[in-house]
């Protein structure tokens, strides 16, 4: 299929990639493996001139499309059609709505896209409500989470307890592929510049032996970054570092040190290597986030784990069902972790935007009670049910 999509609205807000995947899915939905899709985002004053010209209405408007037919041609291709989008509409009806821009572009891509099918709401009320049904099923198609959230062991945790005699045991390596027999789909680990836990040869073993997804987390550190494009991890999480800390304690100062990690997420998109920024749930740095070109942000969920009553929970919750849901429309896609356990997690895994939780601690400490791939099983579990 081919999507031919072209964006002279000149704003910065749409997000190109999420209406070109959602073109897609809707092709793939319709059953149109071999079809040419036509998209253009434009602006309020060019769509008012398609308006005026095609349909004799001097008004700008939010959609339009001009179907070509279902037939396929010579070579088997069905040329679907176009669908013109103004994303200036789209951001005013957005607004209106208390909903995102991107969230709006997508029900409009819908219902120019069902248009391109055949149907027409301007045909009748029989015909309109026909039409709304099959904008609805597509809608849903699009919003519906394609797989379940997965789970990313960290096992920084198995290192601490070698390091605390020094010896060999246990092997973060080892634990790591029970991990992912039980069911783990990544597998993260910390290399701190104190290499308080995980040492350099734990990571460059777990390059070799990872084989769901290794997601290498690190400081911004020119040391670190050095062993980190050597390595080459499936991905990397950027976190910031404290050398007393505990844990990490807060969440990356995108917005405070936007060149730094621009530059430092450049060089690793330049080796292939995703970026992830740990943030707190925070729409400054999101948008920061965003602007600095990382792939995923993961959302720091330690305040809503560490809260003592529910009231506070709930706040903190809200805060990150918000600022996972900026930073989807932000183009941006969305992790979260820290603090997470067998009672807590599920609320954040049924958020529609996530797709990962990276869960350490807790499945470490229960681990020691039940067993390793008892516990992975058991996390795995409460995130399927929930997701
Ligand atoms: N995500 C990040 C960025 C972290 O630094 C950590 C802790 O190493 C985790 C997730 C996992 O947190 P926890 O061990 O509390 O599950």
């Amino acid at each position: 299929m081919t999507v031919l999509l072209r964006d002279e609205s000149g704003g910065r807000s749409v997000c190109l990639e999420m209406v070109r995947r959602d073109a897609e899915r809707l092709l793939a939905a319709a059953g149109m493996a071999r079809a040419e899709l036509s998209v253009l985002i434009t602006d309020d004053k060019a769509m008012r001139r398609l308006n005026r010209d095609h349909r004799g209405r001097d008004k700008t408007t939010n959609v339009l499309s001009w179907p070509q037919g279902l037939e396929p041609g010579p070579d088997g291709t069905v040329v679907l059609g176009d669908i013109v989008i103004s994303s200036q509409t789209a951001a005013r009806e957005a607004g209106e709505r208390g909903q995102g821009v991107n969230r709006r572009i997508r029900r409009l891509l819908v219902h120019g896209f069902v248009h391109l099918l055949g149907f027409d709401h301007e045909r009748g009320e029989e015909e309109a409500r026909r039409m709304a049904a099959e904008e609805e099923m597509y809608l849903s198609i699009l919003e519906r989470r394609q797989t379940m959230v997965s789970l990313a062991i960290n096992v920084d945790h198995v290192a601490t307890l070698r390091q605390a005699r020094g010896g060999a045991e246990p092997d973060p390596v080892a634990a790591a592929a029970v991990c992912e027999l039980a069911g783990a789909q990544g597998i993260v680990v910390h290399l701190r510049e104190d290499r308080r836990h995980i040492q350099d040869r734990d990571v460059r073993l777990l390059r070799q032996t990872v084989k769901s997804k290794l997601n290498l987390e690190m400081a911004a550190a020119e040391e670190i970054i050095a062993i980190a494009l050597d390595v080459g991890p499936d991905m990397v999480t950027l976190v910031p570092e404290k050398r007393q800390e505990l844990t990490t304690e807060g969440g990356l100062d995108v917005a405070g040190q936007e060149e730094k990690i621009r530059d430092t997420v450049a060089r690793f998109r330049d080796a292939g290597i995703p970026v992830s920024l740990f943030i707190d749930p925070d729409e400054r740095q999101i948008e920061a986030a965003a602007r600095v070109g990382a792939t995923f942000v993961e959302i720091h969920t330690g305040r809503y784990s560490d809260a003592e009553d529910e009231k506070s929970r709930e706040e903190e919750f809200n805060l990150i069902a918000a600022a996972a849901e900026t930073a989807f429309e932000a183009g941006l896609r969305v992790n979260a972790g820290h603090g997470l356990n067998y009672l807590n997690t599920a609320p954040v895994a049924a958020l529609p935007t996530i797709e990962e939780l990276s869960i350490g601690h807790a499945v470490m400490a229960r681990a020691i009670m039940v067993g390793l791939e008892a516990a992975v099983r058991e996390m795995r579990e409460i995130i399927r049910a929930a997701s």
